[in-house]
């Protein structure tokens, strides 16, 4: 429980109020403190979806006014990444925030958050280094810093994030934890369609084809879980899973990896703990999943 404290709504927007600036977000956090309220925040890139709808019900628990911003965030995104394609969906993004009862949207443009002359970095080891920070140089700090000025800026009692991105929430408990940035880090299971497919914005680069190449990948990653608590071994729910997506019809794989799932490093010998992560490349889309052992 929140310590007692109720969980209704101190505001009572219908649509949420949109908040252009980090001088109309501080004020709009300074008025729900005054009236005693607990702040959520939940950083999106838009394109909402029951995913990120979920964070938004987590976050609903936890507190009494939930932020969302919507920020399209060009410093995670490399050269040849799909920062122009990426989908942007405002009116629905907003019906959907309105109909879930959100208080606020933080929709900063890039001048907003990166005026001229920004020139502050935000760099991050450790958990960053292996998998997507292999395959994607530059995006978790580019993520480290929008989150950490986004935190900075709202300044909320808790943030939520969803282990969707696994490898991204470890990197943002590292961020705040490293930089003892006073909030509560909350990860969210992944929420995923009847086929299993995690959900997210770029699955709308998916084929209706592709789409059954795609919920494969879940699949696969649950069937090397239940070997594993089954007693299997690593290196053989490993060569299985390898054998599996190669027959499944992905274009390519990034990597397939069983981990430790705190530090992400390697995991020899243990069967607890355990995270197995995956990246697969299919026309359009790269998709990544996890599963905990
Ligand atoms: P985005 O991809 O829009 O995701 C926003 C949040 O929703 C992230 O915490 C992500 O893990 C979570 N999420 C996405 N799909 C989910 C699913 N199927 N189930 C549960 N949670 C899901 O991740 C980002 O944006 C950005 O990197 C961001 C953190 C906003 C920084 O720019």
């Amino acid at each position: 429980m929140n310590g007692g404290m109720t969980t209704a709504p101190l505001f009572s927007h219908s649509p949420p109020a949109v908040l252009q600036t980090v001088e109309k977000l501080r004020h709009f956090v300074k008025v729900a403190r005054a009236r005693g309220g607990r702040i959520a925040l939940v950083p999106t890139m838009g394109a909402l979806h029951d995913g990120h709808m979920e964070l938004v019900r987590r976050g609903q628990k936890k507190a009494q006014a939930v932020i969302v911003s919507v920020f399209v965030n060009p410093a995670q995104f490399g050269p040849g990444e799909d920062y122009d394609a990426y989908p942007r969906a405002w009116d629905s993004d907003i019906e959907k925030l309105t109909a879930a009862g959100a208080q606020a949207v933080f929709a900063p443009s890039v001048s907003e958050m990166y005026p001229d002359g920004f020139t502050a970095s935000v760099s991050i080891g450790g958990v960053a280094e292996p998998l997507e920070g292999e395959r994607r140089p530059g995006h978790f700090n580019g993520v480290a810093l929008v989150v950490t000025k986004m935190l900075l800026q709202t300044m909320p009692d808790v943030a939520l994030f969803g282990e969707k991105d696994w490898q991204q929430l470890q990197v943002i408990r590292g961020v705040a934890a490293d930089l003892n940035i006073p909030v509560e880090i909350e990860g969210v299971p992944t929420v995923r369609d009847e086929n299993g497919l995690a959900l997210s914005s770029r699955n709308a680069y998916l084929s209706p084809a592709q789409y059954h190449v795609a919920i494969r990948l879940n699949k696969i990653l649950f069937s090397m879980a239940e070997k594993l608590r089954a007693g299997g071994s690593l290196q053989a729910a490993l060569y299985g899973g390898h054998v599996e997506i190669a027959k499944a019809g992905f274009d390519s794989m990034d990597y397939l990896e069983i981990r430790d799932a705190r530090t992400l490093r390697q995991a020899s010998t243990k069967t607890e703990g355990l995270r197995i992560l995956a990246a697969v490349r299919l026309g359009k889309a790269r998709l990544i999943d996890n599963v905990g052992v």
